[in-house]
């Protein structure tokens, strides 16, 4: 069924995403897919995240074939599982692709597997193999993943760890290949854009000019099993930071209701820190650039601030990214208040310290791994270069 030739016409891969990172992750196998005749991209977006998707849309100018648009405000996991679901199912109806690629382990990328594997139709898995071992942490993302896993025909893992995960799962090691993550083909890709157009990431001047002479820690923050009393230790935990003068926090609070209650209520107003709107990927990345720490419990930049040697301390009890911590480049601190305010401090004060995590370690790829991507399913679908 899937041995196409390219005499007849160019696989048919519909690539589906619905958050932002899924989009950063995504946007550079995209392009790939696009730049190679064997293939035929059909992008379908859940817009599972609106503003913060099309955010991503904006500046990699993709236009989706198809937009389910189904964020609504908090919106629940059941009500998100349902509407995806049946809305990915159709468009594959549509569209009748030849393979559906999904991203990582969002609601959006477990439901299309599922829609996928509901029809037969083989699904190819980046950032496959990623593992916690704790189903609460990351939350629900450690099953989405698994889900996924169990479905999937090609397992595209970003690491030799992510691929060692799936071979002790019993996953056909002639399945797994290691790719590198994407990310970081993403992160080379908007710092070239940066490079050729710098008004694209001027945005946080007037914030710079504002904390000259300070030390800028770069926050971001949105899990869910971290609501509630995990949101409030890292409120408190950045309170008390920020009362050192030669301090600021830049702090862009993610959209979802759960954080942004806690962050306003908590630290609005403080001299030395700024709560401002999600950044789009070139003003992240400037201030992945201008930050001195990242302080964070987001996975893609786990694997960011590594790359760009910034120490990155990383609010959550377990990872399933473990490459950062053992390469000394990452630090897990969990959601403790006085614990990630120690933290902290010891990186400002201690030069040794901070220096023995601020060396430029990539372990999560080499800006290569879109490229061999869409090789793998070029080989997987036997069509000739
Ligand atoms: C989702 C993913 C999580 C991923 C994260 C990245 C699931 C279950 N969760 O979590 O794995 O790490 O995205 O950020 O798939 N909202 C907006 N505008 C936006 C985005 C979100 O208003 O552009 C608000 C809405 O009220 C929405 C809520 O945030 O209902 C939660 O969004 P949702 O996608 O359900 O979960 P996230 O916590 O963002
Ligand atoms: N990011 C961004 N703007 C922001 C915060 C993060 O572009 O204001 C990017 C960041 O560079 C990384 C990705 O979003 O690539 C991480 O997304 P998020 O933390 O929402 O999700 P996770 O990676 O935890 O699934």
């Amino acid at each position: 069924m899937n041995q196409l030739s390219a005499k007849h016409r160019p696989a048919r891969i519909l690539t589906i995403f619905g958050t932002r990172p899924e989009a950063i992750k995504l946007f550079p196998v995209v392009h790939a897919l696009a730049a190679d005749p064997r293939l035929e991209p059909v992008v379908c977006v859940s817009a599972q995240h609106r503003q913060m998707l099309d955010q991503v849309l904006e500046i990699a100018s993709i236009v989706p074939d198809h937009d389910l648009d189904v964020m609504k405000p908090d919106q629940s996991l059941d009500a998100l599982t349902a509407v995806l679901l049946t809305g990915l199912g159709s468009v594959m109806d549509e569209v009748q692709p030849d393979r559906v690629m999904v991203q990582g382990d969002t609601a959006t990328a477990m439901c299309g597997a599922l829609a996928a594997y509901y029809r037969k139709i083989p699904v190819d898995h980046v950032e496959a193999g990623l593992r916690s071992y704790n189903i609460y942490h990351p939350w629900p993302e450690e099953v989405n993943r698994k889900i996924i896993g169990s479905i999937a025909s090609l397992h595209l893992a970003p690491t030799e760890t992510a691929a060692g995960a799936l071979r002790k799962e019993n996953v056909d090691p002639a399945r797994v290949h290691v790719t590198g993550n994407t990310v970081i083909d993403a992160l080379h890709w908007v710092t070239a854009r940066i490079g050729e157009e710098p008004a694209l990431a001027n945005g946080l001047a007037e914030l710079e000019a504002r904390f000259a002479g300070k030390r800028v820690i770069g926050v971001t923050s949105h899990r869910r099993e971290n609501f509630g009393d995990g949101m409030a230790g890292i409120a408190e935990a950045i309170r008390t930071i920020a009362q050192r003068p030669d301090v600021a926090v830049i702090f862009p609070v993610h959209l979802n209701p759960n954080v942004r209650k806690v962050m306003n209520a908590e630290l609005a107003g403080l001299d030395n820190v700024a709560l401002i709107e999600p950044l789009d990927y070139p003003h992240f990345a400037r201030l992945l650039d201008v930050a001195e720490i990242m302080l964070t419990d987001s996975g893609g930049v786990q694997e960011e601030a590594p790359a760009l040697g910034k120490p990155v301390l990383v609010m959550r009890e377990t990872t399933e990214r473990p490459e950062g911590v053992a390469a000394g480049t990452a630090k897990l601190v969990g959601t403790d208040a006085a614990t990630i305010v120690t933290e902290i401090s010891t990186l400002l004060d201690d030069k040794g310290a901070y220096e023995a995590m601020a060396r430029a370690h990539n372990p999560f790829g080499d800006g290569k791994a879109s490229a061999r991507i869409v090789e793998l399913l070029a080989n997987e679908i036997g069509i000739e270069a």
